[in-house]
């Protein structure tokens, strides 16, 4: 029998490349790097699925180098990555690992969160330079989280486990976005508020909207402008969600007081006036990076791959409608 040709981008955990290998001829790229768009475009063209990374990009040019291609899994919850029109209009379906990762990525944003609040980087450095002398009352003073007022930008999955994540620290919990979350309302009292209201009164702001053309520099100078001067602003989302450059105007004009950052505008370049400031704490796109996690993406990949290679809708499936 002829095993279906699959081609994984990127090396991701072994359950989902085991998965896939009992079904499939599976070609891994394994070089520590994202593929090149010629390696991507060239590695396509015999294959019958495409397991892939939020860094390849897949639109049009790739699904005309792909003949032979019944799907594509995305290996990541969020999907600007691809073009889902492109995909639907030649009957393609595509798919994506939400859930895995909610509980991962929320507790990436506490932890930015934290570090950013009680300077735990910033203090880290200092110790180990060797220049401390003992404890001190002013050293490395930060404003602390309880009681604070913690605003959520999209009460979705990722948004929701973050702001539920708050109630060991009594917290007033602002959110908006598109509708009412009733469970964030009964478990924490938290409120539905306008974005910019949030924008005013929130101590810490918590991004975690999907990339779009709506929500694309949502946070700009304008916004910047609106929080308050001791607001700390966390982004597990998407790095386009910020102006990076109005970001750091506001950060060293002392408009907001900290930064916790996993994501980028122009990724992987980071603004390069971020990297020297103090009250800024950046991570390379690791908010869904725990082992269960990545394990249970690269799990939920395989069988939306195996699933499309048979012609089934995939459980995870973005465009739905081409099953219709
Ligand atoms: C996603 O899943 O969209 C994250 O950015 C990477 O895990």
């Amino acid at each position: 029998m002829i095993r279906p040709k699959v081609l994984i981008t990127r090396e991701i955990p072994s359950p989902g490349i085991e998965l896939l290998k009992s079904e499939c001829d599976v070609e891994i790229n394994k070089k520590d790097r994202a593929l090149t768009r010629e390696e991507l475009l060239g590695m396509v063209k015999d294959k019958d699925a495409v397991l892939c990374l939020l860094t390849d990009k897949i639109d049009a040019e790739f699904f005309d180098a792909s003949p032979k291609l019944k799907g594509v899994a995305n290996y990541a919850v969020g999907f600007d990555n691809m073009d889902v029109k492109e995909a639907s209009l030649r009957g393609v379906p595509l798919s994506n690992t939400p859930e895995v990762l909610t509980e991962a990525t929320a507790e990436m944003a506490w932890a930015l969160l934290f570090s950013v609040a009680r300077r735990i980087v910033e203090s880290d450095i200092f110790l180990r330079s060797g220049k401390w002398e003992g404890w001190g009352p002013l050293q490395y003073v930060g404003p602390g989280i309880s009681g604070k007022t913690l605003g959520i930008v999209g009460p979705g999955r990722i948004g929701s486990s973050m702001a539920l994540m708050s109630k060991g620290f009594n917290m007033k919990v602002l959110y908006s976005g598109n509708r009412k979350n009733s469970i964030l309302e009964e478990e924490l009292g938290a409120e539905f508020v306008p974005f910019m209201r949030l924008v005013k009164e929130s101590d810490f702001i918590s991004l975690h909207v999907p990339f779009l053309a709506e929500t694309k520099h949502m946070f700009s100078a304008s916004v910047f402008r609106e929080m308050k001067k001791s607001s700390i602003i966390i982004n597990t989302a998407r790095g386009a969600i910020i102006k990076e450059d109005d970001l750091l105007d506001a950060l060293m004009s002392g408009e907001i007081a900290g930064a916790g950052l996993d994501v980028y505008e122009f990724e992987p370049y980071v603004t390069e006036g971020l990297k020297s400031l103090k009250n800024v704490v950046l991570t390379p796109h690791t908010g869904s990076g725990t082992i269960k996690s990545r394990d249970d993406m690269s799990i939920m990949a395989a069988e939306n791959i195996l699933a499309m290679l048979k012609k089934e809708k995939p459980l995870q499936c973005i465009n739905p409608e081409i099953f219709e």
